[in-house]
This record gives structure tokens, sequence and C-alpha cells, in this order.
């Protein structure tokens, strides 16, 4: 228990420590204090690394630095740049942003859309992550008028007017580049990651609740609840993996075509990998982590099936035998070290070819199966919210042993977690944030109330047949 406490202690101090203000108000957290960054953009604040932030002022009553994000967030898409002679929508948001002092001493903000981020990767993740906010703090707060503002409203309409757009879709999954969520390098996630499934799922239900029920909104409304509906059931039924949809998958018939098929995406039985044979029992599943035309990538990836708990993507059974996989698979999915971002990690020919080479995704290391302290948050709430508070405790007990003696590291490297990752920052945020949030969903009810804002209920029927009718 001591330990637990000096290790609160000093999450606080990294925490305290990453708070930057610009022109006298608190505005964010910058994503690492270590005095030799791996890499120059993790002193700017990540739209993404300042989510686990936020929670933990908003459990602690200190909501001026969350508004004043969001407003922030928002504004700063007018400083979008033409990227290689091409003009981006203006829905898309910043990855991260940083303040800037003049020689004059004035302060400016400068935003990163991508088009200066390494390998110039596409945001896609930062207005999902924006609204899923926008949420939590209007409904922990009470203060519903920001949501409601004209700007604000304009802000929600934009994001979905980009996110909604007709593209080369045949499916209600949103399609995506490579690496535009939490894993920003090349890493075959490209397609329709499970990450970015999840988030959309929450920024739709999120537009439903605070889009205004103006006639201007009516079409609009019905367009997010139709999608919203089809992306939720379009991903607990294809995306699911238990032992009995293995079978079937085991024994699928290829080459169907026409409206009759099963296998709509042809994917061959021969593309299961081998780690799979016996891999799952009969209490346990999980969604995999992509899917396309002759793909079905079946990896496992925390944070999409975590946030697919939480959010209520998951229906109820799947949800509990998602949580099951971890009590079943610990060894590998936890380890010395919660959480492993993906499992396995990609090794030999296909590690060359996946990540072209990328040395910093070595098997077992960084985004290539490395262990992430920041998914602490969402494993303890989703593991608490299926009734398995063993294994929250479990986790938050390893974690209490290594992070603060380890300098809160940004990820560990082996295959079980157990070496500070090769290329990690010492003093990142967003461990010392998940930390802290894990800690007190464990020890405090008031802050389980506020992680439940996270939670979508079910839209009743009512609301349903009302945006339908508009
Ligand atoms: C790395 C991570 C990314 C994170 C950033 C800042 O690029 O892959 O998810 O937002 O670091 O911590």
């Amino acid at each position: 228990m001591k330990a637990r406490r000096e290790a609160l202690d000093s999450a606080y101090e990294v925490l305290r420590d990453a708070i930057f203000h610009y022109r006298g108000a608190p505005l964010g957290t910058v994503a690492a204090r270590d005095p030799y960054l791996v890499a120059p953009n993790y002193e700017e604040c990540f739209v993404r690394d300042f989510v686990p932030s936020a929670l933990v002022f908003l459990m602690d009553g200190e909501y001026d630095i969350v508004r004043n994000f969001l407003g922030t967030v928002l504004d700063l898409r007018v400083q979008q740049r033409v990227m290689e002679g091409h003009q981006r929508a203006p829905g898309l948001m910043p990855a991260s942003f940083k303040v800037v002092t003049d020689p004059e001493g004035e302060e400016r903000l400068v935003a990163d859309f991508g088009d200066l981020a390494i390998g110039r990767v596409a945001p896609v993740d930062s207005a999902l992550w924006w609204m899923v906010l926008l949420r939590l703090y209007t409904y922990t707060t009470g203060d519903h008028s920001l949501a409601a503002s004209p700007r604000f409203q304009e802000g929600i309409r934009t994001t979905l007017d980009l996110y909604l757009k007709e593209s080369f879709e045949t499916s209600p999954a949103m399609l995506v580049p490579d690496a535009s969520f939490m894993i920003d390098r090349r890493m075959s996630v490209y397609g329709h990651p499970l990450e970015i499934q999840a988030l959309f799922y929450a920024a739709l239900r999120t537009a439903l609740d605070f889009l205004a029920p103006t006639d201007a909104n009516a079409a609009l409304r019905k367009m997010v609840l139709k999608r919203f509906q089809t992306l939720r059931s379009y991903v607990r039924i294809y995306y699911w993996l238990d032992i009995q949809r293995l079978n079937e998958i085991h024994r699928y018939q290829a080459e169907e075509f026409g409206h009759e098929a099963v296998n709509v995406f042809n994917i061959y039985p021969e593309s299961i990998p081998g780690w799979l044979d016996g891999w799952l029992d009969n209490d346990s599943g999980y969604f995999v982590g992509n899917l396309g035309p002759g793909r079905m990538d079946f990896r496992h990836f925390a944070l999409g099936n975590l946030l697919s708990v939480i959010f209520g993507l998951a229906a109820p059974e799947q949800a509990q035998r998602i949580i099951m996989l971890y009590d079943r698979r610990w060894d590998e999915l936890v380890g010395h070290m919660p959480v492993k971002i993906l499992y396995p990690a990609a090794e030999g020919a296909e590690w060359a070819f996946i990540t072209g080479n990328d040395p910093k995704n070595v098997p077992w290391s960084y985004h290539n199966g490395g262990s992430w302290p920041t998914l602490l948050w969402p494993f303890v709430g989703a593991a608490l919210m299926v009734g398995r508070g063993d294994l929250a405790e479990r986790a938050l007990e390893l974690a209490a042993q290594r992070l603060m003696v380890d300098n809160w590291p940004e990820y560990y490297d082996g295959r079980r977690g157990g070496l500070v990752g090769r290329r990690a920052n010492y003093y990142q945020t967003w461990s010392a944030a998940a930390y802290i949030i894990a800690s007190r969903l464990l020890e405090d009810e008031a802050a389980m109330n506020v992680f439940r804002n996270l939670m979508f209920d079910e839209l009743d029927p009512g609301q349903e047949r009302q945006i339908l009718a508009s």
C-alpha cells in the first residue's frame, strides 16, 4: 500500500510538471518531460495524450484546463496549411500543438496536423477524441452551455461533414490510412482498424446527444443515427472472434459471389495464424484488429478492444469475454507491465515488410508488441465495468512496483514487457496520468462516477423514433 501511495504522489508530480499555460491560463499537458526527449514533438501537447490528463483534472474538479483545451483545439483548425499543394478538409483537428513565444515576448499557438509529424501521418483520431472529451466534460461538470454554443455546434457539424463523407467504403466502418491513431507509424493498420471504429462509434453517439434538434440538423442527425446503428451491428458481428467463430472461419468456403455469400470478405482459412490454435477457450473472445477484402487481421489490439467495452460497442456478453481473455492470457497480454499494445509482434520478413524496416518497431518493442503503461486506464476502467476488480487490482499492483522506480517510461520492451523501452522517454505524462486514473478508480467511487460519463447507454427507442421522424 505504501508503494502505491508513493507512486501516486510521484505520478501527480509528473502530471503537474507537464501542465503549460497560454497567456496566463492553463491549457494542456506536454507529452513528456524527459530532459533527453527522443523526438522534439514530445514537447507538444498531443490531443490523444491529453485525454487521460483531462480525466484526472475532471476527477479533481479542475475544469478550466479542460474547457480551455476543448476551445483551443477547435479554434486551431484555422491553422491548417496546404500540404504538398493539397488543401485539407476543415473538420480535421490537430495531432498536437505548442506555445511559441515571439522575440517581442508575444505568445502564439502552433499546431501540427500531420504536416510536420514524423512520417506525415494523418491524426484521424484527434477529432474523435475531442468529441469524447467534450461529452465527458459536459456530463461531469453539468455545463451544457459549451456544447450548445454556436461555435461548438459548428465544430461538431464540420467534424461530421468530414467523417461522414462518402468515400470508397463498402461497409459502415471508417476507412483510414496507416498510422492514423495511437499507432502513428507504419504498422499495417490502414483500412478499418478497430480503434478508429470504437472512437468513431463514440463520436457518433456524442453527436446524437449534442447536435441541437433543429430543422437544419434533421438530415444530419438521421445520417448519424443510421451510421451509428449499422456500425454497431457490423462490428459486433464481423469483427467478433471466439472459438465458435474461429471454427466457422476455419471451414469457410471461398470465392462466393452474390447476396447469399457467407464468407463475405473472402477470407481464406489458410490466413488464420498458427498462434491462434488453442489460444481461445470457451469463455473468451475479442474483436479482431482490422477487416477488409481478403483480410482479417487476427492480431489482438488492446485499446480498440478496451474502448469497445467502455463505450458499449461490445455487446454485454462480448464485453465479459474480452476481459475474460485477459484472465486466460494474462502472461501474453499483460506479463510484467500492463498492457501490451498488440499481440503478437510481427517478426522476420513480416516485420520488415509491414513496418518498412522500422528499427523503433522491432518485435516486442514500441508499437510492435511493446507494453504501454498508458493503457492501464482503459484496462482498469473496462475491467471494473464488467465486475473484474480482481484483474484491475492485479494490473495496478504490477504498475505500482515498477513505474515510479523506472521514472514513468513511455513503454516497455520484451515478450512479457520486462524491460524499459529502448527508445522510450522517461517522465511520459500519459503513463503517469493513467496510473493516477487507475488508482483513483479502484479507490474512490466519485472518480468512478466521472469515468462512467465515458459510457453510453443504449439509445432509447423514443429518441431513435424522434430522430427518424424529424
Ligand atoms: C508516439 C505515440 C503516439 C503519442 C505520441 C506522444 O508517437 O505513438 O500515440 O501520441 O508518441 O506521446
